[in-house]
C-alpha cells in the first residue's frame, strides 16, 4: 500500500511515548499490540521504534539488525541526519500499521547525538516531517533514562507508562514521574502523563492489588492536589482492564505477529483490544471537544504550577503474610 497521504489541513495527532526506565516491564508488547488494536479499528498507526533492541521491529516481523544482512534506513538515519527523508524509511507491517524501524546502530546515537545542538529535538523534528500522516504515533522507548527517551519525550504529547505491579516498580514510576516533570518544565510544557497500563498482571495476587491500590491513590491525590494546575500526571489514572500474564503474548514476537493476528482468541487480544478502544474512546471525545472556528485542541488552562523535584508514591502499611 502507498504511504497515506499527508492531510490538509493538517489533523490532531495523538502522539505517545510508551516509558519506564525499568527493563522487561511490558513496552515493546504494550506499544505492538495497542498499535495494531488502533490499526485494527482503521486508524492509520505509526510504530516508532526507539529502542536499540529493535525489538518492536522484529515483533511486527521487520528484520532490522546489522545481522539481518538488510541494509535498511531505520530511526538511526532520520536522527542523525537532519536531510534525510524519513517518509523513506517508514515500512508496512500490515493495514494501517506502519514502523520506522530500528537497528542496533541505534547504540550509537546516544554519543553521536551528544555532540549536536538541539540533540532532544530531533525527533520531534522528524516526526512533524511526517506531516500528519499518522493519526496515532506510539514510541516504544529503550529501557533508560538517556538521550533517546529523553527525545521521545521531548517530541510526545502523551506518556503511557506500561509496568508490573510490583513494590520497587513504584519508586521507579515516582523517579519517571520526575523525569517527565523536568522535561514538562525545560523542553515540552504540553507533555502529559496519560497513566499506567498493567502489564502480564496477575488479579489474584495480595501483593499486586495493593500496589495497584498504591497507584490509584497516589493519582487521586494528585488531581485533587493539583487543583487548576498543569502537574503533568493530573489527569493520570491506572487502566482498566489490565493485561493479563498469557503466554501467547510472550510467543507472538518470536513469529513477527501482534497477537490479534497469531492468537485473536487469546486474554492477551482481548485486553489489548479493550485497552484501545478504551484509548480510542477518550480520543474521539477530546476530537468532539474541538473549538470548531479554530481547530484547537481542548487543552486544560496552563496555570503555573510547580512541578515537584522528588516524587514519592506512597504505599500503604502492608499486613505481614504470615509463615
Ligand atoms: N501480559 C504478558 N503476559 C506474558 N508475557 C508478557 C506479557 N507482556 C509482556 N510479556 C513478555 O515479557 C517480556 C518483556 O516484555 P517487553 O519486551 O514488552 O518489555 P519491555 O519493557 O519492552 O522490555 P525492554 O525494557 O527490554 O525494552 C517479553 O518476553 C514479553 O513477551
Ligand atoms: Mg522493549
Amino acid at each position: 500500500m502507498p504511504l497515506p497521504p499527508a492531510p490538509n489541513p493538517p489533523r490532531p495527532v495523538r502522539l505517545i511515548a510508551l516509558m519506564n526506565q525499568k527493563g522487561g516491564v511490558g513496552k515493546t508488547t504494550t506499544t505492538v499490540n495497542l498499535a495494531a488494536a488502533f490499526a485494527r479499528a482503521g486508524r492509520s498507526t505509526l510504530v516508532v521504534d526507539l529502542d536499540p533492541q529493535a525489538h518492536a521491529s522484529l515483533h511486527l516481523g521487520i528484520e532490522g539488525g546489522q545481522d539481518s544482512g538488510a541494509d535498511r534506513a531505520s530511526i538511526y538515519d532520520c536522527l542523525i541526519d537532519p536531510a534525510f527523508d524519513a517518509t523513506s524509511a517508514l515500512v508496512e507491517a500490515s493495514p494501517n500499521l506502519w514502523v520506522l524501524p530500528s537497528t542496533t546502530d541505534l547504540a550509537a546515537a546516544e554519543t553521536e547525538l551528544a555532540a549536536i545542538p538541539e540533540r532532544e529535538k530531533r525527533l520531534e523534528r522528524v516526526l512533524a516531517s511526517l506531516g500528519g500522516r499518522f493519526e496515532f504515533v506510539l514510541i516504544d522507548c529503550p529501557p533508560s533514562l538517556g538521550l533517546l527517551t529523553i527525545n521521545a519525550l521531548a517530541a510526545a504529547r502523551e506518556v503511557l507508562i506500561p509496568m508490573q505491579a510490583h513494590f520497587l516498580a513504584l519508586q521507579g514510576v515516582g523517579k519517571l514521574l520526575e523525569t517527565v516533570g523536568l522535561v514538562s518544565k525545560a523542553i515540552n510544557p504540553k507533555l502529559r502523563v496519560a497513566g499506567v497500563v498493567l502489564c502480564a498482571h496477575d488479579a489474584s495476587s495480595t501483593h499486586t492489588r495493593e500496589v495497584v491500590a498504591d497507584m490509584d491513590s497516589f493519582f487521586e491525590q494528585a488531581r485533587q492536589a493539583a487543583g487548576e494546575g498543569n502537574l503533568p500526571w493530573k489527569f493520570a489514572r491506572v487502566f482498566r482492564p489490565a493485561i493479563r500474564r498469557n503466554i501467547k503474548l510472550a510467543e507472538c514476537p518470536s513469529f513477527g505477529k501482534t497477537i490479534f493476528d497469531y492468537a485473536p482468541q487469546a486474554p492477551g487480544a482481548e485486553d489489548y483490544a479493550a485497552l484501545g478502544e478504551a484509548l480510542l474512546r477518550d480520543w474521539d471525545a477530546m476530537l468532539a471537544k474541538r473549538a470548531p472556528e479554530t481547530g484547537a485542541m481542548a487543552t486544560p488552562p496552563a496555570t503555573p504550577q510547580p512541578t515537584p523535584q522528588v516524587v514519592t508514591i506512597p504505599s500503604a502499611p502492608r499486613a505481614e503474610a504470615a509463615s
